[in-house]
């Protein structure tokens, strides 16, 4: 992917060396400043996230400080920024880090990505800018150097791919210094490699795959999720003595051949007439039951259910529910789990 992962890291060593910003973050050797200052920079322009982390560290000199505070005012000195639920997760974690270990911020990979609040990216910053050590962080700007210089042009919004830019990232840091690695990598995101680049500044020209095919902007490829579809259906339940009616789905589409409950669209009119011309069966009367959602990766169901009483000269093949020898949809495994509590 990177021919040489050790001249690419050396070379961006050397630029970041002369051209870094002076940023109140940086350089001093306190995890907890560093903890605080990437929960802020995660969704916040490093100008705007600045003068409050200046702010926050001077009110919460330490993570005591933090968790003792009223949640009240971390949240005020959290004002304007926006995600708040970052400032719960950090106070929360304060609390955490305060109580149950001494104040002392983990060092251990692991226990920092158990930090609430806290994701692969961050605990991966963390490790590398606060403890100097070898692990490789990918935020959006990283994502974006990576990509480019290695020409890689799949879907960076599947994780599987994430982990693909994160390992090239992993191969430079390993002959860095982890701490300025990790930075030096977001500040070229951030200053020269940007959505329009300034590749005359890069220190990575020459190795660059998207500079050489003058391919930048078609890089990072990122397909965001199409919005999920919401479907509305009723589905039918009639039981007779522990036993149930099921149907096939086709053979073609989601859950093909999957066994549900019938379900049909529209109207619980439409419904009941639906369901009565597929099968040899007249509705007697129906009582509802309850209603569920069920998440796929492109749609959502949002399922009302029926218990159904049929005529007694209807004709349908019962199931048991307790063995049945085919897999029944996930969504309807549900529905049965309910049934049972009823
Ligand atoms: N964005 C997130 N963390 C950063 C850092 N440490 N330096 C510059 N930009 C960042
Ligand atoms: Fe980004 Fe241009 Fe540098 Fe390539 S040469 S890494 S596209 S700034």
């Amino acid at each position: 992917m990177l021919k040489s992962p050790k001249k690419a890291a050396q070379s961006l060593m050397t630029w970041y060396h002369e051209n870094k910003r002076d940023l109140p973050f940086r350089g001093i050797d306190n995890p907890y400043f560093t903890w605080v200052s990437e929960i802020m920079l995660q969704q916040t322009q490093v100008d705007t996230a600045v003068p409050y982390f200046n702010r926050f560290i001077e009110r919460f000199q330490t993570v005591c400080d933090l968790a003792r505070a009223d949640q009240a005012e971390v949240l005020k000195y959290w004002e304007g920024l926006g995600y708040y639920r970052r400032a719960k997760h950090l106070h929360e974690s304060a609390q955490r880090i305060c109580d149950e270990m001494d104040g002392v911020f983990p060092s251990d990979l692991k226990t920092i990505e158990s930090l609430k609040g806290v994701g692969r990216y961050i605990a991966r910053a963390i490790h590398s800018i606060a403890f100097n050590q070898p692990s490789a962080a990918v935020d959006g700007n990283v994502l974006r150097v990576i990509t480019r210089l290695t020409g890689y042009d799949e879907d960076v919004m599947k994780p599987a791919h994430a982990r693909v830019v994160e390992g090239v990232a992993q191969s430079m840091i390993e002959h860095a210094t982890p701490k300025d690695f990790t930075q030096a990598l977001m500040e070229l995101g951030a200053t020269v490699c940007q959505k329009s680049p300034k590749c005359e500044q890069c220190p990575m020209q020459s190795m660059c795959v998207a500079y050489q095919e003058n391919r930048q902007a078609e890089l990072p490829v990122m397909i965001k999720k199409t919005k999920k579809t919401e479907k509305h259906y009723h589905v039918f339940v009639v039981l007779n003595a522990g036993h149930a009616f099921l149907i096939k789905r086709p053979e073609n589409g989601l859950l093909a051949n999957l066994y549900t409950f019938p379900q049909y669209e529209g109207s619980l009119d439409a419904a009941i007439h639906a369901f009565e011309s597929d099968v040899a069966a007249r509705v007697k009367d129906t009582e509802s039951l309850f209603e569920l959602d069920h998440v796929f990766s492109h749609q959502i169901w949002h399922l009302t259910v029926h218990r159904v009483y049929l005529t007694d000269d209807s004709m349908i093949p019962f199931v048991s529910l307790t063995n049945f020898p085919y897999a029944i949809a996930k969504a309807h495994l549900k529905i049965i789990d309910q049934i049972k509590e009823i």
